[in-house]
Parts: C-alpha cells; structure tokens; sequence
C-alpha cells in the first residue's frame, strides 16, 4: 500500500524548480484555470504538499484539497496556514470522495504529479475516475498530469541517480528513483525514491519510501475517461516526453 507519510517530510525536494512556489506551480495550470468561472469550486484530490491548492486559492478560487495521506494533508494544512490561505482540507481516498462531497460540487477536479498510477489496477484506476466524475458538475473539467509510461516501461528496471544536488529550505539533496518494472502492464510495478539530504555538518539524513504503481497507457486512459462520462478535450502526450497533461470534462 502506497502510503507517502515518509516523503511526505521531504516532497518539495521531489518538486520541480519550476513549480517550487505556490504561485508557480498554479501558473503550470494557466491553460485550464484562465477556463473557469470567477469565484470557481476547486478540488485537488491528490494534493500533496498543498502547492497546487494554496496557489489556486491564491487566485480567488474556493479550493478543497483531499489525499489519502494523513502527513500530506497535514502539510497541505500548514502550507495554507503559512499563506494565509483559505483551503479546505480533508483525509480521503479517492474511493471515499463520494462521502465527504454532493455530485457536481465542483467545476475542476486536479489529479496531477503522477498520481493516479497509484490506484489498484484497471478496476481502482477506474473507480477512482468515476469518483472524480461524479463530483464535477456537467462541463467541468478533470485535469490528469502522467508520466509516458511506455517510455518508462521500454527503459525496464533500473536506478536514476539525481545528476545535480536539489537545494530547499537551504538544504542540499541528492534524489533517487529505483524502478521495478513489472513483465506485464497490467502487474503492480514498483518505485522506490530516496532523498539524501546532506546538512552542514556534511551527514547525510536518508527519507525513503517503496510506493506501489499500476501504469497505464495513454490510449487506455482515453478509453477509461469515457468509461468514467469524461470525454478528452486535450492531451499533450508526445511519444518521446516524460510526462503528458490531460484535460477532460464531464459528459
Ligand atoms: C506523486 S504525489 C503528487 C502530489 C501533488 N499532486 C504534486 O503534484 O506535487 C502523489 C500523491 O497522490 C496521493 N495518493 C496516492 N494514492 C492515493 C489515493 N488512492 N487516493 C488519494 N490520493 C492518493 C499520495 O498520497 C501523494 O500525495
């Protein structure tokens, strides 16, 4: 069971640059966002660190952040206190959403950074969808961020080290990632990604976690979209990038 309550201590080593910032990393969202009606209800349902939701909140919107991790949630919470932000936080699986939220509550719904991979397979990627459908209202929008994992896969098992240090909250950092490709798609691969902070009495502190993955291709994820009642306005997938957007909304 991928659980994220050790990185989570440690995630913004595992952000981009680009997107270190509350405001930064809301601003990679410019194309959808600049789609949605003043004063839009927002969801972020797997928020992690909280950048995405502090930064949308930053902008006006009315955000809720959930995750099933009780430390990222936690993090989300201290992300918005510190920006003085408002955003509504809640612990829940993506399964469970249809609990704590009316159908058609929202206008978008964000599942990004790579993380709907982490559902159980076809059938929980696939519940997991359609929680996300049921909460948008008709015409809203759920917006995907993947990785290529047909890139992944074709590369097989193997170790990355990070080729420069990563540097956050003046602490230097090298990040791993080491891949356990399964044989087939459809079997449970494996990541294990480890931050190595070195502090400045030059001892190096390891956070590591082993998260459990199920990929999928872009063409199934089209058809498990539609399966969901979403229908794919756009994607940005390029055989040859790392990672893809997906834009769909409610049927
Ligand atoms: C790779 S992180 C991405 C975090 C954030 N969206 C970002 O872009 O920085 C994946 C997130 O998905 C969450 N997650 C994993 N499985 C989940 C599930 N079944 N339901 C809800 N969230 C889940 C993890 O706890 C983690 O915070």
């Amino acid at each position: 069971m991928t659980s994220y309550d050790v990185l989570a201590e440690v995630y913004e080593w595992l952000i981009s640059d680009a997107k270190s910032t509350p405001p930064e990393f809301a601003a990679a969202f410019a194309d959808v966002t600049r789609l949605l009606p003043a004063n839009a209800r927002v969801l972020d349902c797997s928020c992690g660190t909280g950048h995405l939701a502090v930064g949308l909140a930053g902008l006006g919107m009315q955000v809720v952040a959930t995750d099933a991790s009780a430390a990222m949630v936690r993090r989300t919470a201290e992300l918005s206190e510190e920006f003085g932000a408002s955003v509504r936080t809640v612990r829940a699986d993506w399964e469970e959403l249809p609990d704590h939220f009316d159908d058609a509550t929202f206008d978008m719904v964000f599942c990004v950074g790579n993380s709907l991979h982490h559902a159980v397979g076809a059938r929980g990627r696939r519940a997991a969808l359609e929680s996300m459908s049921r909460l948008l209202r008709r015409g809203g929008r759920v917006v995907l961020t993947s990785r290529n994992w047909e890139l992944v896969r074709a590369r097989g098992s193997r170790l990355d080290i990070g080729d420069r240090l990563v540097r956050r909250n003046g602490r230097d950092a090298v990040v791993v990632y080491r891949w356990e490709i399964a044989p087939q798609w459809e079997d449970e691969h494996r990541i294990e990604i480890a931050v190595a902070q070195v502090d400045a009495s030059e001892q190096v502190l390891v956070r590591s976690e082993l998260l459990s993955c199920w990929p999928c291709r872009h063409d199934d994820l089209d058809v498990e979209l539609r399966r969901a009642g979403l229908r794919t306005e756009s994607s940005t997938f390029d055989p040859e990038a790392e990672n893809y957007t997906v834009v769909a909304s409610r049927i």
